[in-house]
């Protein structure tokens, strides 16, 4: 695990966002796994920029992101759909058809989910995923349990999640209770991985994520087992390493 501190949540949007464009360069059919929240938002604007100066192409890149809400339209405002569509991809040259993100509206969750996998080992498997962090130890919405699954899975939301994410909705009782996730296969089986944490609240998860023993009720903490993980931090967020 590479973990990097950077001066402050701009320089690591900055970092990340290079990572990103650094890998498309190397790569210009990357299979790019992409995150939700608050913390990506600043290298999805710092991703934009670089595509209006003609710094980063998405014309053959694939995405696919790590989680969606299970019964939220993607047209809903709260939904990773619609996130997506307003902080990056209505602003780049990806082509809709190489965008993925697991449907939590189907009627058939069991077959998106079983569907979802199989579409990016179809795609060659993902090359680079970029992963936010939960104060939980959560990544994707792999929540702390005694068991964790494999693949792409429809999961019950912990009641920390709920709350944490209720800051988006109106209420606690609007926020869905159940996601479409990735799973820690799904995740680990990632080339490459770049997990951003960002501010106090993130310091204890961040601790427990590079330097905790491996344990389920702490998913994050498996990523140890991962080759090529790099941690980048702001100041706040590294306080406890
Ligand atoms: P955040 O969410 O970036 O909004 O803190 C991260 C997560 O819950 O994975």
């Amino acid at each position: 695990m590479i973990v990097k501190i950077l001066e402050n949540y701009m320089e690591l949007s900055k970092i990340a966002a290079s990572m990103v464009a650094g890998e498309i360069k190397r790569n210009d059919k990357l299979v790019l796994g992409l995150a939700t929240g608050s913390t990506p938002e600043g290298m999805y604007a710092e991703l934009i920029r670089k595509f209006k100066a003609g710094e980063v192409d998405f014309t053959d890149v694939t995405t696919f992101n790590l989680d969606e809400y299970a019964s939220l339209a993607p047209d809903h405002p709260q939904s990773y759909h619609f996130f997506m569509n307003k902080h990056l991809f209505d602003h780049i040259n990806i082509k809709p058809e190489n965008i993925n993100i697991p449907d939590g509206c189907s009627s058939d969750l069991d077959h998106e989910c079983y569907e979802y996998d199989l579409r990016i080992e179809e795609a060659g498997g993902i090359g680079l995923q970029i992963l936010g962090i939960g104060t939980n130890g959560h990544i994707g919405f792999n929540e702390p349990a005694e068991m964790l699954c494999v693949h792409t899975h429809l999961v019950d939301l912990s009641d920390e999640t709920i709350k944490v994410n209720s800051r988006f909705f109106e209420s606690f009782d609007q926020v869905p209770r159940k996601a479409v996730t990735m799973g820690m296969g799904t995740i680990m089986h990632a080339e490459k991985i770049v997990l951003l944490a960002s501010g106090k609240s993130k310091a204890a998860a961040i601790r427990q994520t590079v330097s905790g023993g491996l344990t389920t009720a702490f998913p994050a903490s498996l990523l140890q087992l991962h080759k090529n993980v790099t941690v980048l931090l702001d100041r706040e967020a590294a306080s406890l390493i």
